[in-house]
């Protein structure tokens, strides 16, 4: 296969002692390993809180082209512990659990992506980095939330564009740009619950209070926002901005770093649709795939030194030419990533 997640051998160590310390079991390893640990702003507290910078997937993707330690152990979903390897593959990189995957990688197969590349020729294929290695290799450029805007401007005006897999990112793109790009079918199960008429009840119910959105909610969700940007400009948006409360339209976990930089603000996550039809619901605005990762399987990943992303060369370089034009077309942002604190 040309590009999987290596399991633990079998006799690997599975399970962790009740009274193990695990963060300072954690720490050793890190030590002992020469590891850095990568977090997005989506994952748990703890494991944010033990990472050595949380970010945004662009920001991430640069800490890891960038970093010299030998070992890469990366807190978020496979597509970003995959760019990872792709940018820096002498390193071993690790995701703590081999099935956090992303629902915009799943909505996006490589041999259909394949054919509606044929099917039309001449068109400039811009890729979500939400996508598989596969999928980036048949891709021109990749682009995130944060650059793909700054990205487009710099294709020449007569230019088709196909624009893959985030139809609501899609959307946005289109009206912030004036381009009219071809848009794959995708979306993400977890910005798809937010709803106008939940959001419209939270906007009276908290009068006056800003909406900040992630480009990857509907149209009607962005519609009603008064900032739209990703994770990291969500961030800079609540920092900089001088109101005292904020709806947030995003997976809910990012409160965690917005409340760390911001203690005497107010956070208030925008409800899902499923939250409100049962009452014992779960919170479906979070991640399935982020909320696969623990603390355990931070520990066991760096003991085990597995589940452990593989990847065929020739696969590698062809996924790493659209990820560095990304990377050469960016605007550089300074200290784009969160330093946790020693
Ligand atoms: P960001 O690049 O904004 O962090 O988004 C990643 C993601 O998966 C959002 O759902
Ligand atoms: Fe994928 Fe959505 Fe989860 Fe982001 S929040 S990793 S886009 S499923």
């Amino acid at each position: 296969m040309a590009n999987f997640v290596a399991l633990p051998d079998i006799g690997a160590k599975n399970s962790v002692a009740a009274d193990l310390d695990l963060g300072e079991a954690i720490n050793t390893l890190r030590r002992e390993k020469n590891a850095v640990i990568l977090a997005h702003y989506y994952q748990d507290y703890e494991l944010q809180d033990i990472a050595d910078y949380v970010g945004d997937s662009l920001d991430l993707s640069r800490r890891a082209a960038e970093t010299d330690a030998d070992v890469i152990v990366f807190c978020g979903v496979r597509f970003m512990s995959e760019v990872a390897k792709i940018v820096n593959p002498t390193r071993t990189v690790l995701l703590p659990d081999a099935d956090a995957g992303c629902s915009l990688e799943q909505a996006c197969q490589a041999d259909d992506f394949s054919r509606w590349r044929e099917a039309h020729p001449g068109h400039v294929s811009l890729t979500y980095i939400n996508c598989s290695a596969e999928v980036k290799a048949l891709s021109d450029i990749i682009v995130t939330s944060s650059n793909a805007e700054a990205i487009i401007n710099q294709i020449p005006k007569d230019k088709p564009i196909l624009f893959a897999p985030d139809r609501h990112l899609g959307n946005f793109l289109i009206k912030k740009t004036g381009r009219n790009m071809i848009l794959w079918p995708g979306s993400c199960i977890v910005h798809e619950e937010f709803s106008e008429e939940l959001l419209l009840q939270m906007k009276t119910e908290y009068k006056g209070v800003p909406v900040a959105a992630h480009p990857e909610c509907p149209d009607t969700i962005l519609g009603l926002a008064d900032y739209v940007g990703s994770t990291k400009g969500i961030l800079n948006f609540v920092s900089s901005d001088p109101s005292n409360s904020f709806i947030i339209a995003t997976e809910p976990h990012i409160i965690h770093q917005m409340q760390k930089d911001n203690p005497s603000k107010t956070f208030i996550a925008a409800r899902g649709v499923s939250e409100s039809r049962e009452a014992e619901a779960c919170p479906c605005t979070h991640c399935p795939f982020m909320a696969l990762n623990s603390m355990e399987k931070l520990y066991l990943a760096m003991v085990n030194n597995a589940p452990r992303i593989e990847m065929d060369e020739d696969l590698r370089l062809r996924a790493l030419k659209p990820i560095e034009r990304m990377l050469e077309m960016s605007p550089k942002l300074a200290s784009a990533t969160t330093q946790a604190a020693e």
